[in-house]
């Protein structure tokens, strides 16, 4: 496994290898492509950062990972997707690593990440608490009247 820059020429196999999980809506994954196009022209440039797991040479996975603005470096994580078949087989967990790692190297404190609270996201919020993050509070109806969110928290110093 292989961690590198998300590039340009990534976004395609990105925004399949998303829909391909079958976690996400068509907004989200239209909001994805706005998200790397906005990264590759502008938000690169602001402490934004996509980072590409390769796994046998192959796009595995990717992480989206921003400071949070008008906060003492909090920081967070925006997406972490892992290839379907891949799943289960610790590239996520490589992966949260390397984001966790390189935040704490530039004096990230806490990390943040939203989630839903819909049973299809149970395995994700699994992740996230197996991975050292603590459920900090819920936002009720955030994304419609049966779906809260769920926001995690791991102090990274
Ligand atoms: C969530 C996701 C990134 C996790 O990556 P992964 O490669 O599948 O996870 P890993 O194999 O690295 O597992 C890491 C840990 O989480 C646990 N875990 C992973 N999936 C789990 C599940 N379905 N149920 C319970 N625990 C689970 C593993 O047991 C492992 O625990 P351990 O460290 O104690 O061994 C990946 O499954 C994914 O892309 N899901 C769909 C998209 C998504 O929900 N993204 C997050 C929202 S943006």
């Amino acid at each position: 496994m292989l961690t590198r820059p998300t590039i340009p020429n990534d976004t395609t196999l990105l925004l399949t290898l998303t829909q391909g999980t079958g976690m996400f809506k068509p907004i989200e994954i239209d909001a994805l492509r706005e998200v790397l196009e906005d990264y590759h022209a502008i938000e690169h440039t602001h402490r934004h950062f996509a980072i590409t797991m390769d796994v046998d040479g192959v796009i595995g996975g990717f992480a989206y990972y921003a400071p949070t603005p008008m906060t003492d470096n909090s920081w967070h994580l925006y997406w972490i997707v892992v290839e379907r078949s891949l799943q289960g087989k610790g590239v996520g967990a490589t992966l949260l690593k390397h984001v966790e790692d390189h935040i704490r190297s530039l004096g990230g404190r806490v990390l943040f990440v939203e989630t839903s609270s819909t049973p299809h996201y149970e395995p994700t919020r699994q992740f996230y608490l197996k991975k050292g993050y603590e459920i900090t509070g819920v936002i009720k109806q955030f994304y419609s009247d049966e779906d809260d969110m769920v926001v995690f928290r791991k102090r990274l110093r």
